[in-house]
């Protein structure tokens, strides 16, 4: 049974939680859970052992999860194992953390519900006649743009949609924008995906990105556990998606605990977007921490 949460402190307090999870830290106590602090600027550094500091040393193991921010597989790994040390296992490991947080790691597995994609191995490498002949089978359809985790979705025009696949100058402006943007925290390598025609449902009030029906689906040792609505903004009209929406995909991820953001087509197919660790992904506003740390607290 899951009974333990380990939580990012504050960066400049290692005693207190990172104010964006202080709902959930309430939320975890509230449903019976212990929970205890990794220091995040420790963490930041790499210093893996300094931020497991205020974690109790335990006699009996217990297992638990990790609520903060996204670190790369490598820094999840050596967490994990400082956090090991002192009797707090997480419920994933390294690679089960990898597999759902990078995109090309889970693509073979759903490629018939998500839309194509191809990708790049090289960093920010770019060679734009590289990239153009990888993208000739997607003839002169429109793409997004991302790096294996992330992409610059609230920079749409600028950084994320490419209008066609065969517009080379489009091509070379979005990518050396998103680039430019992502810097240092580029992962992987460049991920280009088809454009799909999604449902609308708004258009988002800063970023001017189309919003679409987008649902966040937590799915726990291998079954969909709990969902919500992805946006909050849009009226979803109090629509649900059915529970058992990729159930049978979802048992092929070997992940104990990830998420899988599903949207539906203009022809209404439903489709996967992208996976990614439950453990670092946000708490969508309609999902309110009480009812996520309860059902997490009961088993
Ligand atoms: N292939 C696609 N077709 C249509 N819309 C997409 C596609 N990929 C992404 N989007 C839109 O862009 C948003 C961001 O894409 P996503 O892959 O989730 O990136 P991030 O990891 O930055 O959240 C999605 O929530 C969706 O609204
Ligand atoms: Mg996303």
């Amino acid at each position: 049974m899951l009974g333990h949460v380990v939580f990012a402190s504050h960066p400049l307090d290692p005693k207190q939680v990172d104010p964006s999870f202080e709902a959930e830290w309430s939320a975890a106590r509230e449903a019976g859970m212990t929970a205890c602090l990794l220091d995040s600027a420790a963490l930041d550094a790499g210093a893996f052992d300094r931020a497991t500091r205020r974690v109790p040393s335990l006699d009996a193991p217990v297992d638990a999860v990790f609520r903060g921010w996204m670190m790369r597989p490598e820094e999840y790994g050596a967490m994990r194992g400082a956090l090991a040390a002192r009797g707090v296992r997480l419920v994933n490991d390294e690679a089960q953390y990898r597999r759902t947080h990078h995109l090309p790691e889970w693509y073979a597995k759903l490629r018939a519900h998500t839309p194509a994609t191809v990708w790049t191995t090289t960093g920010a490498r770019f060679e734009l006649d590289e990239v153009l002949a990888m993208l000739e089978p997607f003839g002169d359809s429109p793409l997004i743009l991302k790096d294996y985790v992330k992409s610059q979705k609230h920079r749409w025009d600028e950084a994320c949609f490419i209008r066609s696949a065969r517009d080379a100058d489009a091509v070379r402006r979005v990518t050396t924008r998103f680039i430019e943007l992502q810097g240092a925290q580029l992962v992987g390598g460049l991920v280009f995906r088809e454009f799909v025609s999604l449902e609308p449902l708004a258009v988002h009030s800063k970023s001017k990105m189309p919003l679409t029906r987008e649902f966040r689906v937590f799915v726990r040792d291998g079954r969909p556990w709990l969902s919500a609505p992805y946006w909050e903004e849009g009226d979803y009209r109090d629509e649900a998606i059915a529970s058992e929406l990729f159930a049978s995909e979802c048992a092929t991820i070997d992940s104990n605990f990830f998420t899988m953001d599903v949207a539906r087509r203009t022809d209404g197919r439903w489709i996967i977007m992208e996976l990614g660790d439950a453990q670092v992904a946000g708490l969508p506003e309609a999902l309110a921490p009480e009812r996520f740390y309860r059902a997490l607290a009961s088993g």
